[in-house]
């Protein structure tokens, strides 16, 4: 974890919203095909769609659970479009200090799975 930020650090460390939502709105499992870590996603909305809860589960590396921790301890509030409107580059911005090249995919897998949980997360939510 050389090089990292302070700010990266004490997320992995102590990453919020780490657990599980019971009977959530909407989730989504996304998978980095580079190492098999996994990111579940879980959120529960608001009667006008917003998001009330969110919560992230599964195996991960330290840079993908910190990213997890700081882009969704900043969404609760915001609506579907807005998430969707958040670019890669504001994700990465947001972690306070440079990624290394071949940890940007690490970095990007939970606002990945949240997309996927905005996108197709209600049929998974309803199927199992
Ligand atoms: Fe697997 Fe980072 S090494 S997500």
């Amino acid at each position: 974890m050389d090089g990292y930020s302070a700010k990266i650090l004490e997320h992995a460390k102590y990453p919020r919203k780490f657990g599980r939502i019971s009977d959530p709105d909407l989730k989504f499992e996304e998978v980095n095909p580079l190492c098999g870590d996994r990111i579940r996603v879980e959120l529960r909305l608001t009667g006008i769609g917003a998001v009330e809860e969110i919560s992230f589960s599964g195996e991960m590396c330290a840079i993908a659970k910190a990213s997890a921790s700081i882009l969704f301890a900043s969404i609760e509030g915001m609506t579907p479009a807005a998430i969707i409107d958040l670019s890669d580059e504001q994700v990465l911005k947001a972690l306070g200090g440079p990624i290394k090249r071949h940890r940007v995919r690490c970095a990007l897998l939970p606002v990945l799975a949240l997309r996927g949980a905005i996108l197709n997360g209600k049929e998974n939510a309803t199927s199992s």
